[in-house]
C-alpha cells in the first residue's frame, strides 16, 4: 500500500505573468504523507493558485515544490486534480470514462482489473455499462473520482469538487473521499469555502489571507474516526476555524457567504483573467 507523498514549498511566491500584483505571498509549507489538508480563505486569496502549483500545472515565479524530496517542474499522473464539474465523455459509459486516465497513461493492460475495482471503491459497482448521462451529478462525481483512482495516485488535489452537490450527496462524498484517501495511502489537498466540509474531510486546515496569499493561521481537526456536524469536538474545531476565516477575511462568516455567493460581483471575469495573463 502506498503512503502517500510527502510535499514540501520552500519560498514559493506567485505573480502571474503580465505584471499584475503577487498573488502569494511566501508560502512555507509541508504536508505529511498520508495527511488531508484543507486550504480556506476568501475568494480570490489565491487558494486554486497554489493548488495549481502543487499539482505541478503552474510552476511558481519564486521558490520550488518537492514531492518526496524530488522537485516538481509539471503535472504528472500520481498527482490527481480533480474539479467541480466532473468532465466526462457523455458519449461513453462509466467504465469507459474510468478507463481514460488509463488508457491516456499507456496503461489499457491494467484496465480489466483496475476499473472493477475502483467503481467498487466509490460505490459504483453495479453502474459499470451504464452511459454516464443517466446518472445524478453525485454518482458523475464518483465516476470522476473512480477515473482518478485507477491511476494509483499518491496526492489527489480537490478544488471544489463538491460544490455544485446538493448537500446529503455532499456530505456522503466528504466521508467516502476521506475514507478511500485514509485506506489506499493518498495524501489529500482540498480547496473549500465551506467550513463544515474542511471539518468533515481534513486533519489540519490552512487559512489564507489575501493580497497576497498568505497563511494565516493553522488549525488542527484531530477527530478520530468517523465525523458528524452534532458532534462535540466537530463544533468547537468548527467554531475555531470559523473566528480564523473570519480574521484572516475581514469580513463575518455571513458576509462571506453573501460575498461567496455571488462570486461574479467580486472576482474578475474569466476573460480579464485570460487578458491579465
Ligand atoms: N491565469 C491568471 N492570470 C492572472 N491572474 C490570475 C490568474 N488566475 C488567477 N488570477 C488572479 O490571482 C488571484 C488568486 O486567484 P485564485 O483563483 O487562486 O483565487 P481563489 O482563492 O482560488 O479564489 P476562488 O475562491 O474565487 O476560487 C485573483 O486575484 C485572480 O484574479
Ligand atoms: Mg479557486
Amino acid at each position: 500500500m502506498a503512503g502517500g507523498a510527502h510535499i514540501q514549498t520552500i519560498g514559493v511566491s506567485h505573480t502571474y505573468k503580465g505584471g499584475g500584483a503577487k498573488v502569494l505571498g511566501q508560502i512555507d509549507l509541508e504536508i505529511r504523507p498520508g495527511e488531508a489538508l484543507a486550504l480556506i480563505g476568501r475568494s480570490g486569496c489565491g487558494k486554486s493558485t497554489l493548488l495549481h502549483i502543487l499539482s505541478g500545472l503552474s510552476v511558481p515565479s519564486v521558490g520550488k515544490v518537492l514531492v518526496d524530496g524530488a522537485l516538481i517542474t509539471e503535472p504528472s499522473p500520481s498527482r490527481i486534480m480533480m474539479f467541480q464539474a466532473p468532465s466526462l465523455y457523455p458519449w461513453m459509459s462509466v467504465e469507459q470514462n474510468v478507463g481514460l486516465g488509463l488508457r491516456f497513461n499507456g496503461k489499457m493492460k491494467e484496465a480489466g482489473h483496475r476499473i472493477p475495482e475502483v467503481l467498487e471503491l466509490v460505490e459504483l459497482g453495479d453502474y459499470a455499462k451504464r452511459n454516464v448521462q443517466d446518472l445524478s451529478g453525485g454518482q458523475q462525481q464518483r465516476v470522476a473520482l473512480a477515473r482518478s483512482l485507477a491511476l494509483k495516485p499518491d496526492v489527489l488535489l480537490l478544488d471544489e469538487p463538491l460544490s455544485a452537490l446538493d448537500a446529503f450527496t455532499r456530505h456522503a462524498l466528504q466521508r467516502d473521499i476521506r475514507r478511500i484517501c485514509k485506506d489506499l495511502g493518498i495524501t489529500l489537498i482540498l480547496v473549500t469555502h465551506d467550513i463544515n466540509e474542511a471539518v468533515m474531510m481534513a486533519d489540519r486546515a490552512l487559512v489564507l489571507k489575501a493580497d497576497p496569499g498568505d497563511i494565516d493561521a493553522e488549525i488542527a481537526i484531530p477527530i478520530p474516526g468517523g465525523r458528524l456536524p452534532s458532534m462535540q469536538e466537530f463544533s468547537d474545531v468548527r467554531r475555531q476555524l470559523v473566528a480564523a476565516y473570519e480574521a484572516a477575511a475581514g469580513l463575518t462568516m455571513a458576509e462571506a457567504q453573501g460575498f461567496i455567493s455571488d462570486k461574479s460581483l467580486n472576482a474578475p471575469a474569466p476573460v480579464e483573467r485570460l487578458a491579465a495573463n
